[in-house]
C-alpha cells in the first residue's frame, strides 16, 4: 500500500474522550471512529488488524479440530425462551420486534442457536465429538461502555461450542480449548494467564478466564509469580491426545491464579510470600464446561451405542477478538505510539522516502516495495511529499515493527537504514540485505486464516 492512496485519518491531538492509552492510540492512529456509545466504525487500519486477529484465531481453532461456521446476529426470542434465558438475561440483551410483531434479539452469545443447529442435524453418537465455532459480532447493552473497543456494546467474539457424549469427553474438549487459546494469544505477542473463574449458579471447577496483565484491566487478579515464566512456545501438540492436553492444563493451571471473584485468601497465603502478586488484568477469553444444561432444556440428545438416548455434554468457549486490539496496545506501546508484535501488525514494514521526487530515492523505494510484495509481505510506503519528521511520527504512531528509511545520502553509499520500532535501534545495510532480514523475521509469523 502507498500511503498517498490509503485512508489513514491520523489525529494530531489527543482525543479528550479517551481515558486509557489503547483507546487514545486507536483513535489517533485512525483505526476506529465511534459511531455511538460502545459502537465503532472500523477504519482501514483497525479493520486490517482485526482481520489478522480473526485469521490467527481461525488457524488455531482449525488446528485444534474445531469447525468454523456462521450464525445470524438476529435471533428469534422463541429459541431463547426454550432455554429460559429470554427472561433471565436482563437489560444487556437488545430486544426488538419485526414488522409482524415477532420478538427478536441481537445475539449476546449463541448457546441456544448452536444447540438448535446441533439437535436438528445430529442424531447418533457416531457423529461425536463435535466442536463448532464462529467469529461473529455480538451485542450486549453494557450499562457503561468504555475504554473504546475494550468494553463495547457491539464487539467481535469467537464463540465455540463442544458437543460430547460424556463428561470425560467434554473435559477433553475443555482442555483442547485451553491449549489452543495459549497458542493463539502467544502468536499475538501476548501473555494471557488462565485463571480460575467463577462458574456462577452451575458450579463446578470447570471455567478459566484468560487474563492479560495491565494496570488498566478491569479485573483484580492474584497469582503466583512463577506463572509468568511459563510459555507455550512452538511445541507440537496432538489435540486428540487426552494425556497431552491434560498435561498442558496441569502445567498452566496448577499454580495459584485467580480473579477477585474466586480469590481465596487462605489458599493464597500458601504461596511463598515473595511470589505472591496482586495486579490488574484484562479478560481476553473464557472457557467453560457446563454439562447438559442446554441440551436437556432444549432436547438435544443423540442415540447412544446401546440405542438409548444420551444427553449431550457441552461447553462454550469465547475469545474477545475486538477487545484483543485494545489489550495488545495496552501491553505494547510507548510515548510515541503503538508497537505491534510481528504476528499481528497491519503492515509488515514501513518504507519512508526522505526525498520524495528524487529520482534515485523514488526508484530505490519502488524496488524495495516490489521485493517485499514479491515475497508475500505487505509494505506500507510513505510516498507523500512531507517532511521526514512528520513521516517518522506517523510510522511511530501506527506502530509498524520495522521501518526502512531511504534517502539520497545513504543511497550514495549503497545503504538504507533499518530501524526497529521496539528498540529504536537502527542499522545501515544494502537494500537487498534489509529485505532479506525482514523476510526472515516474518518467516514464522505467517497468517493465512481459513
Ligand atoms: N462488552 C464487551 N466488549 C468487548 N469484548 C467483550 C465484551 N464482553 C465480553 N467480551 C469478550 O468476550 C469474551 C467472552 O465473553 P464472556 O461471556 O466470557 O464475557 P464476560 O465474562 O461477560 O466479559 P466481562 O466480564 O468483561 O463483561 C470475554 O472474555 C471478553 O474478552
Ligand atoms: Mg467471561
Amino acid at each position: 500500500m502507498r500511503l498517498s492512496r490509503y485512508f489513514l485519518p491520523v489525529l494530531k491531538e489527543n482525543p479528550s474522550e479517551a481515558q486509557i492509552v489503547s483507546h487514545r492510540l486507536m483513535l489517533r492512529a485512525g483505526m476506529i471512529k465511534q459511531a455511538s456509545a460502545g459502537i465503532y466504525a472500523w477504519l482501514p487500519l483497525g479493520f486490517k488488524v482485526l482481520r489478522k486477529l480473526e485469521n490467527i484465531v481461525h488457524e488455531e481453532q482449525v488446528r485444534a479440530g474445531h469447525i468454523p461456521m456462521l450464525m445470524p446476529t438476529l435471533q428469534s426470542a422463541d429459541l431463547w425462551r426454550e432455554s429460559g434465558r429470554y427472561d433471565g438475561y436482563g437489560e444487556e440483551m437488545l430486544r426488538m420486534q419485526d414488522r409482524h410483531g415477532r420478538d427478536m434479539l441481537y445475539s449476546p452469545t449463541a448457546e441456544e442457536m448452536f444447540t438448535d443447529v446441533f439437535r436438528a442435524n445430529v442424531n447418533s453418537y457416531k457423529d461425536l465429538p463435535l466442536t463448532l465455532y464462529q467469529i461473529q459480532w455480538k451485542f450486549r447493552d453494557e450499562i457503561r461502555p468504555r475504554f473504546g473497543v475494550m468494553r463495547g456494546r457491539e464487539f467481535l467474539m469467537k464463540d465455540g461450542y463442544n458437543f460430547d457424549l460424556s463428561k470425560e469427553d467434554a473435559l477433553h474438549a475443555y482442555n483442547r480449548h485451553l491449549v489452543s487459546y495459549l497458542r493463539t494469544y502467544e502468536r499475538m505477542g501476548l501473555q494471557a494467564i488462565p485463571m480460575r473463574a467463577d462458574s456462577g449458579p452451575i458450579g463446578g471447577d470447570y471455567t478459566h478466564e484468560f487474563l492479560v496483565l495491565a494496570d488498566t484491566g478491569e479485573s483484580e487478579v492474584f497469582y503466583d509469580s512463577e506463572i509468568t515464566d511459563l510459555t507455550f512456545g512452538d511445541r507440537d501438540i496432538d489435540f486428540d491426545s487426552v494425556e497431552q492436553c491434560q498435561a498442558v492444563l496441569e502445567e498452566f493451571t496448577s499454580r495459584y491464579a485467580r480473579t477477585d471473584e474466586t480469590h481465596d485468601e487462605a489458599l493464597f497465603a500458601e504461596v511463598p510470600e515473595d511470589r505472591r502478586r496482586t495486579a490488574r488484568g484484562i479478560e481476553v477469553g473464557q472457557i467453560f464446561y457446563f454439562g447438559t444444561q442446554y441440551s436437556d432444556a432444549m432436547g438435544a440428545a443423540v442415540q447412544g451405542p446401546d440405542g438409548k438416548p444420551v444427553s449431550i455434554h457441552m461447553g462454550s468457549h469465547g475469545i474477545g477478538v475486538s477487545r484483543l486490539l485494545g489489550a495488545i496496545i495496552e501491553a505494547s506501546h510507548d510515548e510515541n505510539g503503538i508497537i505491534w508484535p510481528e504476528g499481528v501488525t497491519p503492515f509488515h514494514v514501513g518504507i519512508v522516502n526522505l526525498k520524495q521526487g528524487d529520482e534515485e530515492a523514488d526508484s530505490a523505494c519502488e524496488a524495495l516495495y516490489d521485493s517485499f510484495t514479491a515475497a508475500g509481505l505487505d509494505p506500507l510506503y510513505d510516498d507523500r511529499k512531507e517532511r521526514a519528521g512528520g513521516k517518522f511520527a506517523t510510522m511511530d504512531l501506527i506502530g509498524l515493527p520495522w521501518r526502512i528509511t531511504v534517502g539520497p545520502r545513504g543511497l550514495k553509499n549503497g545503504v538504507v537504514e533499518l530501524t526497529s520500532r521496539r528498540t529504536g535501534e537502527s542499522e545501515e545495510l544494502p537494500p537487498e540485505q534489509a529485505v532479506e532480514k525482514i523476510i526472515q523475521i516474518y518467516a514464522k509469523h505467517r497468517v493465512t486464516g481459513l
